[in-house]
């Protein structure tokens, strides 16, 4: 398979990495990391880096064209400094609920260099994840790289200092995204960056409170750029610059690409540089 995963870890509780591979017919083999070895203690002491290769390798070396291979990381202790380098995750665009790679209550979480298609989130981030570095991830097919849902129960904790830079996103349905949320004591989402990120075919941005720089490409959807934020928890302080989005519309050639629109709901922020569709967010 040509699947390699590199994970150095102190501890690694509460970070679950699912990959699936091949057929979505077949029931799921999964892969506990703490079977093959890695201590989830409180203080990051522990290394389980060889836990987790050994845990990606047999998830890779099951019967992996029958079945969706899952590795995972329990929910334990404190956790911090993992990193997945040099990673392929492959799924069917149309397997559902596969994320690529699922990152939750962790920080110091480094993904880089990964290759991921499936039928969701290439990359998804929910709550508790912070210090979180995406770089250099090809995503396609698959939903994009998403943060949320967040705010479903009073108790969910912030994301917050979420950097992407260069990722090439390609025929993602969401491309960048945060899910919405709205209820009055839900987490927060603070210090996101996209940055470098070209995408191709995709849907666009759906965002909020947050940075977009650099972002240049081609949207499956009219409305390439969209702030759609409840008037209850409006959304403040988007930067944008240099973000050039053109609507490709399906099945046309490149050479019909049309102009994009943007859409903003209870959006705030401001853009600088060159940016089209024209930014409709207010002050
Ligand atoms: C944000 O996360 C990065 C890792 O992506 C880390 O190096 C940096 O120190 C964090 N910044 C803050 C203010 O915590
Ligand atoms: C864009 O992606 C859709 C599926 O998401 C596909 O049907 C279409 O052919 C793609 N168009 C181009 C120009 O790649």
């Amino acid at each position: 398979m040509p699947r390699r995963a590199h994970a150095h870890a102190a501890v690694a509780a509460h970070l679950l990495v699912s990959a699936f591979v091949a057929a979505a017919a077949a029931a799921a083999a999964t892969y506990n990391v703490i079977d093959y070895g890695a201590v989830g203690d409180d203080g990051g002491v522990t290394d389980s880096a060889r836990a987790f290769e050994a845990a990606w390798a047999a998830a890779c070396a099951g019967d992996a064209a029958a079945a969706a291979a899952t590795v995972v990381v329990p929910a334990g202790g404190a956790s911090a400094g993992v990193a997945i380098v040099d990673t392929v995750v492959s799924a069917p665009g149309r397997s559902p609920n596969t994320d690529g790679i699922h990152i939750k209550q962790s920080t110091g979480v480094t993904v880089r260099n990964a290759v991921i298609g499936t039928g969701d989130d290439c990359v998804s981030m929910v709550e508790g994840s912070s210090d979180v570095l995406i770089e250099a991830v090809t995503c396609g097919p698959g939903h994009g790289i998403s943060i949320g849902s967040l705010g479903d129960t009073p108790e969910q904790v912030a994301v917050r200092n979420i950097t992407v830079k260069g990722a090439a996103l390609a025929g993602t349905t969401n491309g960048l995204r945060i899910k919405t949320w709205a209820k009055a004591n839900a987490g927060a989402v603070a210090g996101v960056s996209f940055s470098g990120v070209v995408m191709r075919n995709g849907s666009g941005i759906e965002i909020s409170g947050v940075s977009y720089t650099d972002i240049e490409g081609t949207s499956a959807t009219a409305t390439a750029v969209r702030f759609d934020c409840s008037p209850s928890r409006p959304c403040a302080g988007i930067a944008m610059r240099d973000v050039r989005l053109r609507y490709q519309p399906p099945a046309a050639a490149a050479a019909e690409e049309q102009p994009a629109a943007s859409f903003c709901r209870n959006a705030h922020g401001v853009a600088f540089g060159d940016v089209d569709p024209p930014s409709c967010l207010t002050e």
